[in-house]
């Protein structure tokens, strides 16, 4: 395995998200088990689901071999199950744990260690780039979209997902936090302030509407092609229930194939974007 370090810049939310996912760099790949124990873990294993979807008809047409990029890789489990005899995989993320976990486990994958915003790559080099769960971490995805962009062959891929702001599931999810932070704000009344809003200060975790999401790939110089929606179901604490995680798969798959309600209750949205062959050149999907 090959691990670079690149000198970024890092602001402090860049920080936060590297020190957060560094303390789960060795249990992550465990929530791909068969059986999600969490609406977060259905989430991970529907996305994977609807990138393979994505990416079968591409690999089936090639006729070779492609290059594929997976940028915030994690522990390097988003591919899994497809033919690497139909793909050459390379996995960046910019924590190092992470990148060491995905290349034990993933002995026939290259992972490095690198910012999405840099990525250490030839100018249109890659196929197809991937990159799940990561875009709501940045602090401007616009950045990481032009990296992709530079790496990425004219008519090449990205699929990318996305967190759906209109999603009910979500806002309730926020009203539950904020519920939560008010009984703890009264129970803890008194305490000192500086110190309470630092430890309720985490990283930014940014939410699209479809619309918005299609815009700002448009404005980076890619077409939509296909947006898969998925994930119904609370995410508080009703979202660990068995029987309601079993519903939630099972109005999950029926939405990612019918799709009229999908933008008020997918969590999550997974698009499939063609970089443009030439610039200037924009067509509407
Ligand atoms: C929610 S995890 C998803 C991991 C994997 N894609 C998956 O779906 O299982 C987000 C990953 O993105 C990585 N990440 C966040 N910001 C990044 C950046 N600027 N450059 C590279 N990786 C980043 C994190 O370290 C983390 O491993």
């Amino acid at each position: 395995m090959n691990l670079q370090r690149t000198d970024n810049p890092a602001n402090e939310n860049t920080e936060r998200v590297r020190n957060h996912f560094a303390l789960h760099s060795s249990a992550w790949g465990n929530r791909y088990g068969a059986l999600p124990s969490s609406m977060a873990d259905l989430d991970l294993a529907l996305r994977r689901e609807c990138v393979h979807r994505l990416l079968w008809p591409i690999l089936n047409d090639a006729g070779r071999k492609l290059r594929v990029i997976d940028v915030g890789c994690g522990t390097g489990d988003v591919l899994d199950g497809l033919p690497r005899d139909l793909m050459q995989v390379t996995g960046v993320d910019f924590v190092r744990e992470m990148a060491l976990v995905a290349g034990q486990t993933h002995p026939a994958d290259r992972f490095i260690t690198a910012d999405a915003t840099a990525l250490p790559f030839r100018d249109n080099s890659a196929d197809v780039v991937t990159s799940l769960g990561m875009f709501e971490y940045l602090a401007k995805p616009a950045d990481a979209l032009r990296s992709i962009h530079h790496t990425l062959k004219p008519g090449g891929c990205l699929i990318a997902s996305f967190p759906n702001r209109l999603s009910v599931f979500r806002k309730l999810l926020n009203f539950e936090r904020a519920a939560e932070g008010l009984i703890h704000g009264l129970r803890s009344r008194g305490a000192n302030p500086a110190v309470e809003a630092l430890q309720t200060t985490k990283y930014m975790h940014t939410q699209w509407t479809v619309g918005q999401a299609r815009r700002m790939l448009r404005a980076a110089g890619f077409d939509v092609e296909n947006v898969l929606m998925h994930t119904m179901g609370p995410w508080g604490r009703l979202g660990r229930l068995k029987h309601v995680l079993r519903l939630s798969r099972f109005t999950s798959r029926w939405m990612m194939n019918n799709r009229g309600l999908s933008p008020w209750f997918a969590s999550t949205m997974v698009i499939r974007a063609r970089k443009q062959a030439t610039t200037g050149k924009r067509r509407r999907c």
